[in-house]
């Protein structure tokens, strides 16, 4: 199939990498002529594992990707369009801000030829995509395209495994034409069983929120116990684990931790309730999971300061949002980080990937190459990033570099025994 993707943000890219993968030809269109150049050169501008030796795979052997910068003279032939544009969160409102796609929408109404499907693969609020279809029926024919809601259920740092081995495809469409089309597309992933679930447009972009939103849930809910445990001598990842057995709860995103953070979930969240507000239903439920992962940095920071009687230097691990990825939307660690800064504590940063975007978001904290070169001089230890590398730290090596011996560890990745026993003083999340 002929597919164009526009967008080659997290999304598209990881999107169009993956379809060519399956075999389609893709063209990715972007208007950022710098970001083309980066592309066309075979290389992924974010970190991703896997998407460096795609893309190069797909680029330059089987060619089956191209990259152009205007929508106009590039829909010719195309069998499937998606719409892969940012939809970030408006400051003020904590209202999607839909211009990007309403724009492309547009762009798409004015080159439509022949008969082709329409897909939102952004994160939209219901209804988006029969507005776009209303924008597209201005100036194109009903008979020329269809409508289709299909959201990704992609996780940073394992997209290409989210994408290629999914839990299901989602596909929200008006008619059988479309329906089919759209499961032609996923033949790959059908021939292997992946469940593939036919709805209506306005049901698939629901589940796209209610399923972020309830994940978020579920990691808001185990941080509350978490803060309980640590009040009544309790251990949370016990709690977690126990809990996680009984096939009804799951284990899965019921780690404690700093609150969860990144381009996603904390966005999505305040959207859902936002859009559920404006049908005068209130998600009450989502709107405290809101409020309780904002204030879970105030109570982390706090839990952190009065536990340092040194405030002077402080050695933080782990900048992104979570491992293996370099993106510090919204990252938890950040947050801290900053607060800490602004109560008059120098912070000493290291992260494996995220430092270029650390950087760019906060000056003012001090980068250095290493964790152990981020520990020289310091007073406590945080673990805002469960990264691997700082699961096997060198303690005794760290303990002759370090101030005083206290570590945070936000993530849980260490025990109190491991530490007490090397004379640390030991600061768990929920435990
Ligand atoms: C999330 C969803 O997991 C994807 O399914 C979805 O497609 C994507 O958002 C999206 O809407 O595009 P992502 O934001 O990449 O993916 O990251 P997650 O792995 O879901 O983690 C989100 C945050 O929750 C991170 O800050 C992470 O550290 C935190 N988290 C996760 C916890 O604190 N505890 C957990 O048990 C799990």
């Amino acid at each position: 199939m002929k597919l164009v993707i526009v967008g080659t943000g997290y999304v598209g890219l990881v999107t169009g990498a993956c379809f060519a993968e399956f075999g389609h030809s893709v063209t990715c269109i972007d208007k950022d002529e710098k970001r083309l150049e980066i592309l066309k050169s075979g290389k992924c501008p974010f970190f991703e594992p896997g998407m460096d030796e795609l893309l190069d795979k797909h680029i330059n052997k089987t060619k089956l990707i191209s990259f152009k910068s205007n929508i106009k003279n590039n829909l010719e032939n195309s069998d499937i369009i998606f719409i892969t544009v940012g939809t970030p969160i408006k400051r003020l409102e904590e209202e999607t801000d839909l211009s990007a796609v309403w724009q492309v929408a547009e762009e798409i109404a004015d080159n439509i030829k022949k008969y082709c499907l329409v897909v939102t693969k952004s994160t939209v609020p219901v209804g988006t995509t029969r507005e776009i279809k209303k924008i597209i029926l201005g100036k194109v024919d009903q008979k020329l395209f269809d409508i289709v809601s299909n959201p990704e259920f992609l996780r940073e740092g394992s997209a290409i495994n989210d994408f290629i081995r999914p839990d299901r495809v989602i596909i929200g469409t008006e008619n059988k034409k479309s329906e089919n089309i759209m499961k032609e597309l996923y033949r790959p992933l059908f021939l292997k069983e992946t469940p593939i679930v036919a709805t209506s447009i306005e049901t698939s972009e629901i589940i796209k929120y209610a399923s972020n939103s309830f994940l978020a849930t579920k990691i808001a809910f185990i941080n509350e116990v978490a803060d309980l445990c640590e009040v009544v001598g309790a251990d949370v990842q016990q709690v977690a684990h126990a809990m996680g057995i009984d096939k009804r709860i799951g284990s899965k995103f019921l780690n404690a931790g700093p609150g969860f953070g990144g381009s996603c979930f904390p966005k999505d969240v305040k959207a859902f309730a936002s859009t559920a507000k404006k049908k005068n239903i209130d998600l009450s439920i989502i709107n405290a999971v809101n409020k309780s992962n904002q204030d879970r940095i105030i109570k982390i920071s706090d839990k952190i300061i009065s536990n340092i009687e040194n405030k002077s230097t402080i050695c933080f691990l782990g900048l992104s949002f979570k491992p293996n990825t370099d993106d510090v939307r919204d990252s938890t660690s950040m947050k801290i980080a900053s607060k800490l800064f602004e109560k008059g504590f120098n912070i000493q940063c290291y992260d494996p990937e995220a430092m270029n975007n650390a950087k760019k978001e906060n000056s003012n904290l001090v980068f250095f190459n290493s964790a152990y070169d981020a520990c020289e001089g310091a007073s406590a230890i945080i673990i805002g990033t469960e990264w691997n590398e700082f699961r096997a730290l060198n303690f005794k090596k760290i303990s002759k570099i370090l101030k005083e011996k206290i570590i945070f560890d936000l993530r849980n990745i260490y025990t109190p025994e491991d530490l007490n026993e090397l004379g640390f003083k030991y600061y768990g999340t929920g435990k």
